[in-house]
């Protein structure tokens, strides 16, 4: 069974295609609509954590693809405490033909795609933010129209999204800086990981030496959804580390700016940059509608993608 776990399962050439994939499903879409290969499909949507651009654009994404979502909140499902993960599985199985699903703890993911008998995505984890990662690709590649050879600066806090940001730099062949305060860099397993699917990684605590020569410039929250009773010594370490005008200015001119949202606008990231000229904000979370429509396609119609 084919799911969408992680960046680092795929090859570069599926991923490539997934991109192919993800920029004619949107012509496609703006040309009068796309064609509906997942009619009577349904994607059974599980979350343990709010959501507002993933669980909108894969219920959208399934209507205008012909089939439809259903939303299971946090208080519904229970994963591992109403009922275990095994059996959440098995059971969505017999009712969905695929599972989407936004968990604190990785494993509720492994566990998922371990028992069910459907295609499962990753929609967030505590550890990594996949489908994130695909649409800030489309982004970025639909913009300077190549992503080989770019480079990424990620200034703030390394989370999930950063991690997934990783592994679809070293896919596409995009080097990455990412500045960080001491204790909140990635940690040893993860630059391992990085390092062995070959990213061109610097790491540093220095946020203006990170940006310099950067083609995109990309944040995220201080304090990530799970994280709240750091929210004290985050805001304390990290202001150094916000992407303002004046650290923007050391980019290049032709630097862009990406956050995956949602945005606590004066912490990590200014009014002036978020609504500026070099902001791509609003066409990246447009794009997770796009990029979400390729790994549904490639993973639930019956006619496969060829890579
Ligand atoms: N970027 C992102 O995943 O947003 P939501 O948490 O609103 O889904
Ligand atoms: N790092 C953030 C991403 C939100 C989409 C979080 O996990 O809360």
């Amino acid at each position: 069974m084919k799911h969408f776990l992680d960046i680092a399962d795929y090859s570069t050439a599926e991923l490539e295609g997934l991109i192919r994939l993800a920029v004619q499903l949107k012509q496609e879409w703006a040309a009068g609509g796309n064609r509906p290969v997942l009619a009577g499909k349904v994607l059974g949507m599980v979350f343990e954590k709010p959501s507002l651009r993933t669980r909108v654009s894969f219920d959208v994404g399934m209507l205008h693809l012909g089939g439809n979502a259903l939303y299971l909140s946090p208080a519904e499902i229970g994963l591992g405490k109403r009922e275990s993960t095994a059996d959440v599985a098995r059971v969505l199985s017999g009712y969905v033909q695929g599972i989407m699903a936004r968990v604190f703890d990785p494993e509720h993911i492994s566990e998922l795609a371990k028992w069910s008998r459907v295609p499962v995505i990753n929609g967030l984890s505590d550890a990594s933010h996949p489908c994130q990662a695909m649409a800030d690709m489309l982004t970025i590649y639909e913009h300077f129209g190549h992503l080989r050879g770019l480079k990424i600066a990620y200034v703030g806090d390394t989370n999930n999204v950063t991690k997934s940001l990783g592994e679809a730099a070293a896919r596409f062949g995009c080097s990455m800086s990412v500045a960080s305060p001491a204790g909140y860099q990635f940690d040893e397993d993860t630059r391992d990981h990085l390092d062995k699917l070959g990213l061109r990684l610097t790491v540093t605590e220095d946020a203006a030496f990170a940006v310099a020569g950067a083609d995109v410039i990309y944040t995220d929250t201080w304090i990530s959804m799970g994280q709240e009773t750091e929210s004290e010594q985050r805001r304390k370490v990290f202001p150094p580390y916000q992407v303002n005008e004046t650290l923007l200015k050391k980019a290049q001119p032709h630097t862009v700016v990406l956050h995956c949202l949602p945005a606590h606008r004066g912490e990590e990231i200014t009014d002036p940059v978020a609504d500026g000229p070099q902001s791509l904000l609003f066409e990246q979370a447009s794009n997770r509608l796009h990029a979400q429509k390729a790994i549904l396609v490639h993973l639930m119609s019956s006619n496969q993608l060829n890579f």
